[in-house]
């Protein structure tokens, strides 16, 4: 008779504890869609930000990037120069220089996100 007691309580705690490890599991899920739906960008949205970067950043920087009226933004050159200063030069552009405030535009996971691409460096395959 006792024995089958404490079986069935042992039963119930571990019916508890399941539940508690699947709702666990269900707010990570849900923590990490939140950080996802953040800082994550859309493949459509990553695709118009790698036609701005070769239109319009183009237009000064050259279509591929080598410089122009802009200075070139291919890997080699961004070498040394830190993410925040790159991110802060597209969004609020250089004073004094012909660089325009993207602000408007991008928003700064997008700026981030632009900035990695820079330091890949584009290839054909992106268009
Ligand atoms: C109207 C011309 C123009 C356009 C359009 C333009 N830039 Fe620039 N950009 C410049 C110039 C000029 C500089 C160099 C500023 C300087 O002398 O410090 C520059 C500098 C930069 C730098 C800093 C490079 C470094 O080595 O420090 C980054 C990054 C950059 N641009 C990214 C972009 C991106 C991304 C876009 C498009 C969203 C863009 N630019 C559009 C003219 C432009």
């Amino acid at each position: 008779m006792r024995g089958r007691c404490s079986n069935y309580s042992m039963r119930g705690i571990l019916n508890t504890a399941v539940m508690i490890y699947v709702g666990l599991i269900g707010g990570q899920l849900l923590i990490s869609g939140v950080v996802l739906a953040d800082t994550g960008i859309s493949p459509q949205r990553q695709a118009q930000l790698i036609h701005l970067l070769r239109q319009d950043c183009g237009s000064c920087h050259g279509m591929t990037l080598k410089g122009g009226l802009g200075s070139p933004l291919l890997p080699g050159n961004l070498i040394g120069k830190p993410d925040e200063l790159l991110v802060d030069t597209i969004l609020n552009g250089r004073p004094d220089t012909a660089m325009p405030p993207w602000r408007g535009e991008l928003s700064p996971a997008e700026a981030a996100w632009l900035v990695e691409q820079l330091r890949e460096g584009l290839t054909d395959a992106k268009h």
